[in-house]
């Protein structure tokens, strides 16, 4: 079961990432960890490292739970400048801002760690926690430091309230409130995992936006959790977000993308998410083991004009891929079912593929098709619409509500085709439509010998421009 190219811990629970940042050649992945279990509990930040953003290195926990504070999520930045003292300029220190729990209070309150040997070892604060407002709802810190004000900013969610609350710092250990943010767009479910940060429009960098991030614990599109954005201006006080419909768009149309937030430091200058590549729904009733729970791979996130609105653009990061080995060119797709060469068969895999949808009312592709089994991605035309089902995609019957539909608005203009890259890999399906702005994400838990592809038109004939195939792995 487990996946080829999208991280999972040796064993045990995962959930948000955390601490995401790049420093001295390494990409640090921390995350949400039960080191007891694979159930929810015990939080404590695992660790991973990576050079390339594909192949990570589990290292050891990071920050453990006491029998009084369980660890919850925050953020990780370099203090070059050594602002909070805890480090040297010539050895600057990891400074982790971290959500405590207090188990006895219930209290949420942020608390700081660091470390000097490049997150191996970490050493908590004595002033912890050092940002307290006697609030039990009051977590996921993410710092950054703001090139504009010379700064040190926190975005960190009032969960119950639907609130974004900024702060800032000038040592990361007295924080002072700047603004706050929402209620806004979706409140169907509480508010987690605030990310604020600029963005790139139309590949421009010298024409940057501001992006604020929020996970809702429920009524996400494809139901449970989800990410909702907003568009707008960050003027190192406040946020202002673009007037609707602009602003409150959900990131993606899948069940399973919850929590990302980005990298700090990112060498490239992208700007990088990694997401908990499940839903709180069914989260804990996943079929894996000994591990549960993966991330969803690193993405990054742009602005397009888009029809006169800026609109979010994800591409996935999967660096060290082969040349495609198998591409097809342009046929017809009559009504019916498609099926690829056998030489085609696979788990894990980068698909291309450009239609037009012609004259069928749905079309597209079946991937990790077995006996019974398959995935579909599809468009829908009367609905103008991208979709995963995911109904007969192997074992979903775990809980009731997975094996479900999952849609996303995609309106095709006359004759303008359906750009499709999809990313296959032992338990998920990732679908990229018009270059990442439409987005599905689905965990899939098909059995391993279902690795066909097929093509397929319902309703009329449906016209493949290209398609390719990349292997990933084994
Ligand atoms: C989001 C979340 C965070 C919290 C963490 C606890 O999935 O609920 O709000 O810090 O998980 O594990």
């Amino acid at each position: 079961m487990r996946p080829t190219f999208h991280f999972t811990p040796a064993r045990n629970w995962i959930n948000d990432p955390n601490g995401l940042v790049w420093y001295d050649g390494e990409y640090h992945l921390f995350f949400q960890y039960n080191p007891l279990g694979d159930d929810w509990g015990n939080m404590s930040w695992g660790h991973a490292v990576s050079h390339d953003l594909t192949t990570w290195e589990e290292l050891p926990v990071a920050l453990e739970h006491t029998p009084t504070e369980a660890v919850f999520s925050g953020s990780v930045v370099v203090d070059r400048a050594n602002t909070s003292g805890l480090g040297t300029s010539e050895t600057p220190a990891m400074v982790a801002v971290y959500t405590s729990h207090d188990l006895l209070t219930g209290h949420q309150g942020q608390s700081v760690a660091w470390s000097t040997d490049n997150g191996r070892t970490w050493t908590r604060h004595p002033k912890n926690p050092v940002l307290e407002i006697g609030s039990t709802d009051f977590r996921d810190p993410k710092v950054s430091w703001y090139a504009g004000g010379g700064y040190w900013v926190m975005a960190v969610a009032l969960s119950t309230e639907h609130v974004v609350r900024l702060y800032r710092s000038d040592d990361l250990l007295a924080w002072t409130h700047l603004s706050d943010f929402g209620p806004a767009g979706s409140t169907a479910g509480i508010w987690e995992c605030p990310d604020l940060f600029p963005v790139a429009v139309d590949g421009d960098t010298d024409r940057t936006r501001w992006l604020l991030v929020v996970s809702v614990q429920e009524g996400a599109p494809a139901g449970g959790s989800g990410m909702q954005y907003f568009v707008g201006d960050f003027d190192g006080t406040t946020f202002t977000a673009d007037p609707a419909p602009g602003s409150g768009t959900w990131v993606d149309y899948g069940a399973d993308y919850y929590a990302a937030v980005s990298f700090n430091d990112d060498p490239h200058a992208r700007r990088l998410l990694i997401a908990w590549m499940s839903n709180w729904d069914y989260a804990k009733d996943v079929p894996t083991r000994p591990y549960r729970g993966s991330m969803s791979a690193p993405r990054t996130y742009e602005l397009r004009t888009h029809r006169g609105r800026q609109v979010l653009v994800q591409r996935p990061v999967v660096e060290g891929l082969p040349a495609p080995v198998h591409t097809v060119t342009a046929r017809d797709l009559p009504d019916g079912v498609h099926p690829l060469p056998d030489s085609w068969r696979v788990t894990s895999a980068v698909l291309t593929a450009e239609l037009d949808p012609g004259t069928a009312s749905r079309c597209g592709l079946l991937v990790r098709v077995g006996t019974g089994e398959c995935t579909v991605v599809g468009y829908d035309a009367a609905k103008r619409a991208l979709y995963v089902d995911r109904t007969s995609s192997g074992d979903t019957c775990f809980h009731p509500d997975f094996g479900a539909v999952h849609s996303a608005p995609l309106g095709l203009d006359e004759g303008e085709p359906l750009v499709l890259e999809i990313h296959i890999d032992t338990t998920s399906v990732e679908v990229y439509a018009d270059g990442g702005r439409v987005v599905i994400t689905d965990q899939v838990f098909p059995s391993p010998t279902s690795d066909g592809i097929a093509l397929f038109a319902e309703g009329g004939t449906a016209n493949l421009h290209s398609l390719t195939v990349t292997r990933v792995g084994r």
